[in-house]
Parts: C-alpha cells; structure tokens; sequence
C-alpha cells in the first residue's frame, strides 16, 4: 500500500468512524442511520415507515387526475434546491416580513402547490410532525420523474424545513430564460454539478409547456433567424400577440412530439433550433455543451444515467439537518407564524 493509498485508507476510516457516531446520536430520537451529509437512505424507516409509500400513492393518484401535477413536482426540484438549499423554502408564503420565492418572475408558471398541501396531509394524517416539507418536494419529484416515463432514482431523506424564502435572493441562484451558458455551467457547477450535468437536467425541458410571455422577445419585433421556420410557425399560432395579454393563458408546449414524456426527444429539438428558450438553444450551440447534447439525442440510457446523478446532487444541495430548521405542519407557513 502506498503512502497515498494508506492516507486514504486512513480517512476512510475517519469518515466512517464520524458517520457511526452521528448515526448513534440520531438514532434514538429519529431513526435511520444518518450519514456524514445528515441525510440517510429510508430515514423514516423507524419514525414512519410508510412516508414514503403514501408519498407514491399520492403522486399517482394526483398524476390520474392532473397530469401536469408532475412537471410541477419536477420543475420544483431545480427552484427549491438550487436556491440555496433544498429546505422547502420555495413552498412558504410570504409574510409581513419577507416577499416569497413563489412571487418572483423566476418562479413564472409555477403551479399545483395546493396539491403538494394534499400530499403533506395525507402523510401528517399518518405521523404528525415527522416528514418534512423539503422531503416531501424531493420524494414527489422522485416519483413524477417516475410518472413521465424516466428512470427511478433513488434518493436520500432527513432534510428539514428552513423558517424563511426571500424573494430577494432568487436571481442570484436561478438563471434566467435568456442567461449565457457560461453562467448556468456556474451555477450548476457551485452546487457541484458538472457539464453533462447541467445538460441532463435540462432535459426536464422535455415536458410541460413555457408561457408566451417566456418566448415573444424571440418572436417580435423580428423572429429570432436561429429559430427553425417550421417551429416559429406554430410559436407565432400559439403566440399571436407581441404582449401576450396576461389574463390569456398562452403558452407553447416544451415539446410538440412527446409532450407528456420525460426522453431524449428534447436534444432532438434543441439540435434542430426547435429550443423555446434561449437557454435551451444555447445548449445545442455552445461548444461546452453541444457534445453531450448530440450524444443523450443518440441515447437515452446515456441520458438517464447522467441525469439520475445530477438530479441526485441536487437534491441534496445544501440541506438542512439535526437539530437545524424544523419540521413545518403546513409547507407555506413557517411554524413560528402558524
Ligand atoms: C438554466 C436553467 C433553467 C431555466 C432558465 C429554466 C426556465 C424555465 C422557464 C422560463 C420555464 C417556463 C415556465 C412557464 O412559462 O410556465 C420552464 C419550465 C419548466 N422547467 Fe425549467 N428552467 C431551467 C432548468 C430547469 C431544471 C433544472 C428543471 C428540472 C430538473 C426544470 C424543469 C422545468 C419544467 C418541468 C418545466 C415545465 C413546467 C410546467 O409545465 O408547469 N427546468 N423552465
Ligand atoms: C433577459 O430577458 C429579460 C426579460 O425577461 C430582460 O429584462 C433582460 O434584459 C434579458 N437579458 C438579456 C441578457 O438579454
């Protein structure tokens, strides 16, 4: 064994040695073994084993009855955990205090929270108290990712619920409809992950739909020449107005030929300037990202391997855990105001 080999050997056994003592201080009072992140596979296996049973059931029963239920459990994955941290903060209202992360232009288009509400009830009923809210938005996106035909991901628990959401910071941590792609390779990268990555997730652009107000700068005064004539026909149709008149709901669908599933059709698209987003067609043109584009359009499985690992990192972006925040009773009300 070489120096390096034993170095490593030797802080191996440190990190085991801290993740076993962490998990016998959890141990009694909330179950699981916690690893060093805090976060631990099934860590309600004790405190409610059925968590994450109900959390499935819910999200396919709302999925029979709102489709577009699971782009919202999907797309809340990226406005929750990206922004700082996943701690659910993306659900809170806003208070006296503080303007919410949902009332930013960021957070456009964002939908269904009242049923993420369902779902909490049905575990509070349950065991009160226990889940958090910020798990709770993770596992559904888990399993929406399910529901639109990707791959099962297997994701860890024991996130807790921050006290506040601040409209404020939101810009900071999410790109825009039209940043450059050197920012969003930035962005993802500070949350450690990487090219293929950033690619990968945004192939969620593979389902729902993008308002008007998202796409008319690309339309008017002068159509985008980027744009593939064929696809601004149909923009134009759906768009008719240079100001979408906002008490019309208008929007394009992400993607006309599969719209309800999560596949590679979307780096198809983006590879034939069918991208809605500036964003999406910089990823088809930039050549940091072109080559992973023309390879997840070759194969989904290559897909569906590297966005199982960024979705992973996502999700645990910064969580809060032990003793840190607290378990919400309702996810839009931090306890302290309920
Ligand atoms: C550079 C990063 C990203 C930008 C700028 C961006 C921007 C947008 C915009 C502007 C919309 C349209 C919203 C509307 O008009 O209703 C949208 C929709 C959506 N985004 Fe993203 N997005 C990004 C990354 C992601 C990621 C990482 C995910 C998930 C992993 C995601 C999931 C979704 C989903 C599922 C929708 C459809 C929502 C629906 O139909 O309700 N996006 N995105
Ligand atoms: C991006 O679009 C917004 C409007 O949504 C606009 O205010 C901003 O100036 C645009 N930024 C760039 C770099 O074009």
């Amino acid at each position: 064994m070489g120096f390096r080999s034993s170095l490593a050997a030797a802080l191996m056994v440190v990190v085991l040695f801290s993740a076993a003592c962490s998990a016998t201080a959890q141990v009694d009072h909330i179950g699981g073994v916690v690893g060093t992140s805090g976060l631990a596979m099934d860590f309600y296996k004790d405190s409610c084993p059925q968590a994450e049973d109900i959390i499935k059931e819910q999200v396919r029963l709302l999925y029979k009855r709102h489709k577009n239920t699971a782009f919202s459990w999907l797309r809340n994955l990226f406005h929750d955990c990206a922004v700082q941290s996943c701690d659910a903060s993306l659900l809170l209202d806003s208070t006296r205090r503080d303007l919410s992360e949902k009332e930013t232009d960021r957070s456009f288009g964002l939908r269904n929270f009242r049923y993420l509400d369902d779902i909490k009830e049905a575990v509070e009923r349950e065991c009160p108290g226990v889940v958090s809210c910020s798990d709770i938005l993770v596992l559904s996106s888990r399993d929406a990712i399910v529901s639109l035909g990707g791959p099962y991901i297997p994701l860890k628990t024991g996130r807790r619920d921050g006290r506040r959401s601040r409209a404020a910071v939101v810009e900071q941590y999410l790109p825009d409809h039209n940043e450059s792609m050197s920012v969003v390779l930035d962005r993802f990268g500070a949350m450690g992950i990487n090219t293929p990555g950033v690619v990968a997730l945004l192939g969620a652009h593979s389902v729902g739909r993008t308002h008007c107000v998202k796409l008319v700068h690309r339309l008017y005064p002068e159509v985008d020449p980027a744009l593939n004539p064929d696809h601004v026909e149909h923009m134009l149709y759906k768009c008719p107005d240079a100001i979408p008149d906002p008490k019309a709901v208008q929007y394009v669908r992400n993607d006309r030929g599969t719209p309800m599933i999560l596949d590679n059709n979307y780096y198809r698209n983006i590879l034939d300037n069918k991208g809605l987003l500036i964003v999406d067609h910089a990823l088809a043109n930039d050549k940091r990202t072109k080559p992973y584009v023309k390879k997840m359009a070759r194969s989904q499985d290559y897909f569906f391997r590297e966005f199982a690992k960024a979705i992973t990192k996502l999700s645990e972006n910064n969580p809060l855990t032990g003793d840190d925040g607290e378990i919400r009773k309702h996810c839009s009300v931090a306890n302290k105001n309920h």
